[in-house]
């Protein structure tokens, strides 16, 4: 598979289908069922964008979702690929759709939210080092946003 291959585009029907498809397959990242819905929810809603990325005919790799916080800020609400297709590229095009986006929105910055190293989850550590690579960089971490975890924020200025 070449990066070519990586095709990325808004979705317009069924969003919440996907991402609930893709993010059951990533228990170790996404444990709990309820935080599963939510996002569903979220991907019905108009305020939040799907990006989603397939190779093939049509084959669904990964998706990223984008909401506008702000005349400023954008979010980078969740995103994630099918742990076989990691390390290919998928979530750095996801990342540059919705920056993309965003721009087009005028926000200035792109702020996103994970689960930060004070945690000591060697998953987390991945994905963290994985929003560094493409330019994020961390404003704070604190324990007071999510119940039981530490959170992230990161920033990047568009
Ligand atoms: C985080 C995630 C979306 C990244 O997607 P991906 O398709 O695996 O990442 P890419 O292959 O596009 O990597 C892009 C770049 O980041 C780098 N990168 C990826 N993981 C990295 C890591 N752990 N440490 C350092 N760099 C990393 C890659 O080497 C690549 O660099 P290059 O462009 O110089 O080759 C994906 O691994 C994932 O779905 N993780 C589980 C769910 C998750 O954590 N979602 C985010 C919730 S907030």
């Amino acid at each position: 598979m070449s990066n070519s291959d990586i095709r990325i585009e808004q979705s317009r029907s069924n969003p919440d289908r996907i991402v609930g498809a893709v993010l059951r397959t990533l228990p170790e990242y996404f444990g709990f069922e309820s935080a599963i819905v939510e996002y569903c929810e979220n991907a019905r809603d108009k305020k939040y964008k799907t990006f989603v990325a397939s190779i093939g005919k049509s084959q669904t790799v990964g998706f990223a979702m984008l909401v506008v916080n702000s005349e400023t800020t954008a979010e980078l609400w969740v995103m994630a690929v099918l742990r076989e297709f990691h390390g290919k590229g998928i979530g750095a095009k996801l990342v540059d759709a919705v920056e993309t986006e965003a721009r087009k929105k005028k926000c200035k910055y792109m702020l996103v939210k994970t689960v930060g190293p004070s945690q000591n989850d060697p998953n987390y550590f991945k994905t963290f080092n994985f929003y560094l690579k493409q330019g994020y960089e961390l404003l704070m971490e604190c324990d007071f946003i999510w119940v039981g975890s530490f959170c992230a924020m990161l920033l990047k200025k568009l």
